[in-house]
């Protein structure tokens, strides 16, 4: 699952309890202009499509990050330890572990003094980790945290007084608007103690086309993952969308690295949900929102640092400087 499902409430996927995912769908599709959340992309379905964007050679910030975590394993852990006492890794939204593993491994290596609290909103998520993990990684100290990201971290916090070093990878913060990554990194700030590190991943802005060309790739994987989402609500909603009649519109904006994708009408339509009781009207072209992926430069990432609490230590790039995993303190 991916990260972005943990910063707000709960979905309850694929249980048949419409429940907030009922209310946020009908909320944005009732607003002018329209729009859906793009936490909701990551049902069983939308998980296995972000894998297989993942693996395009258009979708770059996935190797860049690796690159950035395998390449420069040693430097990272050694700015974790700097007081040389033992701390908490905490990882928001782990998913699979794929890209912290390679500094897990590491600490083991080292006998270095931690233990591993993986955040997800995702049971199965949590229970694979503990379970997989230490097959691949003996010795790994685990102890998995399945919830919200602020009620995991306040409960890591009656579960130790350790340092915390906490993860936040894979440039999920870009899927918040700006205001939004704002209020998270100050909720983060308000959750953490002075001294404790966060790492975050953002992903910089670049030629525009390599950016637009990301969220456009050629064998359709984005475009079916925002598609998803109506498949989504016709499944547990009752609705009743044909996805052949939108059409996946991306965009990307150099002036502000706001990168938005958009599914646009292709025709008038009316959509019904029946679990809400709605019938949505759609005109010719009328399209809805579906996700912000919005790109940082340098500046940017230091005047979010400072503004929420944050001093800046260190930062690490990949050979193409297209991706950064910027290491904070929390002052
Ligand atoms: C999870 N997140 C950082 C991805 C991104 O790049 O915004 C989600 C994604 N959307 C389309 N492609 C990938």
């Amino acid at each position: 699952m991916n990260n972005l499902q943990s910063t707000t409430q709960s979905t309850e996927t694929e249980t048949g309890l419409p429940g907030q995912f009922l209310n946020d769908v009908i909320t944005g599709l009732t607003s002018s202009p329209k729009y859906l959340e793009s936490k909701y992309f990551y049902d069983s379905i939308g998980d296995g499509l972000f894998q297989q964007i993942m693996h395009c050679p258009e979708y770059y910030p996935t190797p860049c990050e690796l690159e950035i975590l395998s390449k420069q394993t040693d430097v990272i852990i050694d700015l974790f330890m700097n007081s040389n006492e033992g701390f908490d890794l905490i990882e928001l939204g782990a998913g699979d572990a794929l890209k912290s593993s390679y500094l897990l491994q590491s600490m083991v290596a080292k006998n270095i003094d931690f233990t591993y609290y993986p955040i997800d909103i995702s049971a199965n998520v949590i229970s694979n980790l503990e379970k997989k993990l230490p097959l691949h990684i003996p010795g790994l100290p685990i102890h998995g945290l399945n919830g919200e990201y602020f009620e995991m971290l306040q409960k890591s916090n009656t579960l130790s007084n350790r340092k915390k070093v906490v993860l936040f990878l894979g440039s999920n913060i870009g899927n918040m608007f700006p205001a939004e990554a704002e209020k998270f990194c100050e909720s983060l700030r308000e959750n953490l103690s002075s001294g404790d590190l966060l790492l975050i991943g953002f992903d910089l802005k670049k030629d525009p086309q390599t950016i637009l060309d990301a969220y456009n790739d050629k064998q359709g994987f984005t475009r079916d993952f925002n598609l998803n989402l109506l498949n989504r609500i016709n499944r547990e909603l009752g609705g009743n969308f044909n996805p052949e009649h939108f059409k996946h519109y991306p965009t990307y904006d150099p002036g502000t690295g706001s990168c938005k994708s958009y599914l646009v009408s292709t025709r008038q339509q009316v959509v019904n949900i029946s679990a809400g009781d709605s019938s949505i009207e759609f005109k010719q072209n009328e399209c809805i929102h579906m996700e912000i992926s919005q790109k940082y430069d340098l500046e940017e990432i230091e005047v979010l640092a400072h503004k929420t609490g944050f001093k800046p230590l260190e930062y690490f790039y990949d050979s193409k400087n297209w991706f950064v995993d910027a290491v904070w303190v929390r002052e």
